[in-house]
């Protein structure tokens, strides 16, 4: 196997877990699933993808600028790879984003809602726009290859105005992108907080976007064995590292005017991730650059390149994470399932990356079919492993849904949280029991109004438990000022648990948005672990222990309630009497008697339920 057809499969295992994280989120929620909380509300998916990705993908605009604009023919071999990457970079980080929204399915109101007073409504609008000028303009590499080419020409004609379209809305949308953050003067640590934000923006994100292209460039002639014009993107390389001068020095200058100078000799831990940047983002690709046989070497530039895109990427961490810790009071760190959607989107536009590389001609020296068939390492071979695992002959699709499907049963487990247990399976509805009588002596049990009815004689039952005092036997939680609720209240399904904490009442009873701090407390995630115990409130009213710190609210389902305290009586009863009161029928007597397959339903139902 070639480092090729590796690194796919590490995509697609990442891409999967990625996946399995999307379905986690949409089921259970960010509270549940993110880190995120009120004081540090934006987390990997808003900064590292929407924020830091769009900065390295902006070398699209770049590059279009300086062959369409500028004429400057000699880049033309790296503009469709440009904007391929701009496009896959917008479309990643719009799809993070859509997930990082508390709504992702209402993500097109802001094109309904207009709210001029928001840099997120512009910032929003920017993103959708830019995206699909970059969809227009890698529609015909292509369409091209379909044979369309009518539709080619047409989209050939508007290049130049979509391109000044592009241009402007990605400038404008980096320059908003910062003002986020000077919207926040109280928050930003002062190493990063500056009204020169935007420019900043704008100017490393031409920097590094420019060096994306060279390492995405690099890592094609390395991946697909196909040679690279040095030369050419040495050149490029000065160019970025100009720009990436130009927001050095933009930065130095500004801690200099602003006299916060100091701010990097005060010994606080802010510097070490402020003094990184620098390093990555300018200083080493510029010195790299400046030197020419570094400049001339794969080598070289490709160090420069990475360095200067990890650069990008940590100042963007910087600005949106690392540098509101401080104020907030309050440490973030991604939870898994945030890490795991993160790099899956990033690894899938990767994979479309190579499809597209493959079977369209992104660069001017696609490799053929042949080339390629031999660098996934289709042919046969058999290396020691491929003999043991008998990988060997398999093809790589085969081998790439082994992967997938391997990947997604551990992601499964990686992240089996609140969100998986959530899932709702189909219920069924308790309804209230029947009278029998017109005084309700004797309860018709019929959960679900089929014809299994158990007759249960109420009153008999409290006379013979000591009248009374009986209640609490059975009754053995109620609902608050209740002395004796009825249970289906509570094992309100037939074969589910159900939860019996309403989250919406109580917010409403204790005092609405005010309330969240009575049971959350303050500064981290809101979820189960971090809540109130309920015995602190209902230890009275509810009859809850006071210790019961760790109380599973989730009432078991209303088969599992009503076996559990019917027949865990009754063989008490059979033991001490020798009576025979907790077989089947001695409940179940007046219907078809209870068949074998009645009785495997029963335990396939509390074995799914009970505890
Ligand atoms: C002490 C009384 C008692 C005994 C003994 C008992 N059950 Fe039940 N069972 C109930 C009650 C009460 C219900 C709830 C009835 C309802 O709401 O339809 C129930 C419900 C069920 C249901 C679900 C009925 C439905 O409508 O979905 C099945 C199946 C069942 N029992 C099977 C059994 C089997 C099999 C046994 C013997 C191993 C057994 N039960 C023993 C009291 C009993
Ligand atoms: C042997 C167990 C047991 C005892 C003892 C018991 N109950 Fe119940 N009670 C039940 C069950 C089972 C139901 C039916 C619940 C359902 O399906 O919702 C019920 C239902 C009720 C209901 C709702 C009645 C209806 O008509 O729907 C009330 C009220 C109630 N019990 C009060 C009491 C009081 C008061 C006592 C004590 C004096 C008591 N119970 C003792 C098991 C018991
Ligand atoms: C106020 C809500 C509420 C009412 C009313 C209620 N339950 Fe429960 N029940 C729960 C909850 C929550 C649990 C799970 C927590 C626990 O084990 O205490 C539970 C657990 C149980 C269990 C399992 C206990 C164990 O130790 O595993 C049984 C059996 C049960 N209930 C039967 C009943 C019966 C029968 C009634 C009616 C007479 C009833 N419940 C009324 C909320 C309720
Ligand atoms: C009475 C106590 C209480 C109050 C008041 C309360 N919560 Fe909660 N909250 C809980 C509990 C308990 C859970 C866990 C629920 C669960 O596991 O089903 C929870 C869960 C959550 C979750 C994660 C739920 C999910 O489904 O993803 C969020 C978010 C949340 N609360 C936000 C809030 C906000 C915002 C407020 C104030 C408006 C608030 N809570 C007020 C007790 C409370
Ligand atoms: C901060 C105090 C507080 C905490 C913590 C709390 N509750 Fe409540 N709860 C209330 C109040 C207040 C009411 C309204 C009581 C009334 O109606 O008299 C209530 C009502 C209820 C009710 C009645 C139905 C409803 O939703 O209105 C249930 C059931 C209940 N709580 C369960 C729980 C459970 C389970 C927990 C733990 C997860 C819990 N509560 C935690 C304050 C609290
Ligand atoms: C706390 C103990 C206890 C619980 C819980 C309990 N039982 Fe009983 N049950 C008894 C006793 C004691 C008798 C009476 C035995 C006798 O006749 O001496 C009895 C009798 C019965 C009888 C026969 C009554 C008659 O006179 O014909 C039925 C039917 C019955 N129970 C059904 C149920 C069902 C259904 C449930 C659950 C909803 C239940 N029991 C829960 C203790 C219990």
């Amino acid at each position: 196997m070639t480092a090729l057809s590796r690194l796919k499969e590490l995509l697609w295992i990442l891409a999967t877990v990625g996946v399995v994280a999307i379905v986690v989120r949409l089921l259970g929620g960010l509270g549940a699933v993110t880190d995120l909380s009120d004081t540090m509300p934006w987390g990997m998916w808003k900064i590292f993808n929407m924020v830091a990705g769009v900065a390295i993908a902006t070398g699209g605009f770049a590059l279009a600028a300086t062959v369409y604009v500028f004429k400057l023919e000699r880049f033309r071999p790296v503009l469709k790879p440009a904007v391929v990457i701009a496009f896959l970079g917008y479309g990643s980080s719009c799809f993070a984003l859509v997930m990082d929204i508390g709504l992702p399915h209402a993500f097109y109101k802001p094109i309904i809602f207009w709210n001029h007073h928001s840099f997120l409504f512009e910032v929003a609008w920017c993103v959708m726009l830019y995206f699909s000028v970059t969809a227009l303009e890698v529609a015909p590499t292509v369409l091209e290859q379909h044979g369309l080419h009518k539709l080619v020409r047409l989209l050939h004609r508007v290049t130049l105005p979509l391109v000044i379209v592009g241009i402007t809305l990605s400038s404008l949308h980096h320059t908003s992108l910062g003002s986020l953050f000077v919207a926040m003067p109280a928050r930003l640590h002062p190493l990063w907080f500056t009204s020169w934000l935007p420019w900043l923006f704008i100017l490393s994100a031409v920097g590094s976007g420019i060096f994306m292209v060279i390492a995405v460039t690099l890592a094609y002639g390395r991946l697909y064995r196909r040679p690279v014009d040095l030369s050419m993107l040495g050149r490029l390389g000065s160019a970025g590292a100009v720009i990436l001068g130009l927001y050095l020095i933009g930065k130095i200058l500004d801690l200099v005017l602003r006299g916060e100078l100091r701010a990097l000799v005060s010994g606080q831990w802010e510097e070490g991730f402020f003094v990184a940047e620098l390093l990555l983002g300018a200083v080493i690709p510029i010195v790299l650059v400046a030197l020419p046989r570094a400049r001339r070497s794969a080598a070289g530039l490709a160090t420069a390149a990475c360095s200067a895109v990890a650069g990008t990427l940590l100042n963007r961490l910087n600005v949106g994470i690392t540098g509101l810790v401080r104020t907030a009071g309050a440490s973030y760190f991604p939870s898994l399932a945030e890490i795991a959607l993160s790099v899956g989107a990033f690894a899938a536009a990767a994979l479309v990356f190579f499809y597209l590389v493959e079977n369209y001609r992104v660069f001017e020296n696609t490799p053929a079919r042949e080339h390629l068939a031999a660098l996934e390492g289709d042919v046969k071979n058999s290396d020691a492993m491929g003999r043991v695992w008998a990988l060997g002959p398999m093809a790589s699709r085969t081998r790439i849904s082994l992967v997938v499907v391997v990947a997604a049963s551990a992601a499964l487990g990686l992240f089996s949280t609140d969100a998986l247990e959530g899932m709702e399976l189909r219920r069924t509805p308790v309804q209230a029991p029947r009278g029998v009588d017109a005084t309700r002596s004797v309860l018709a049990l019929n959960g679900d109004r089929d014809e299994d009815v158990v007759l249960f004689p109420h009153e008999t039952h409290k006379q013979k438990l000591g009248g009374q005092q009986s209640c609490p036997k059975c009754h053995h939680q109620n609902l608050p000022h209740d002395e004796a609720s009825a249970c289906h209240g509570c094992h309100a399904d037939m074969a589910l648990k159900t939860s019996i904490f309403n989250h919406a009442s109580h917010v409403a009873r204790l005092n609405d948005k005010w309330s969240c701090t009575q049971c959350h407390e303050p500064n981290r995630p809101k979820n189960h672990g971090n809540s109130k115990p309920c015995a602190d409130c209902h230890h009275e009213d509810m009859g809850l222990e006071a210790s019961a710190a760790g109380y599973d609210y989730r009432a078991r389902s209303y088969t599992d309630a009503m076996h559990g305290q019917c027949m865990g009586c009754h063989q008490r009863q059979d033991e001490k009497n020798g009576t025979r009161m907790a077989e089947c029928g001695f409940c179940h007597r007046h219907q078809k008697p209870v068949t074998p397959g009645a009785q495997k339903a029963v335990s396939l139902r509390t074995g799914g339920t009970g505890r």
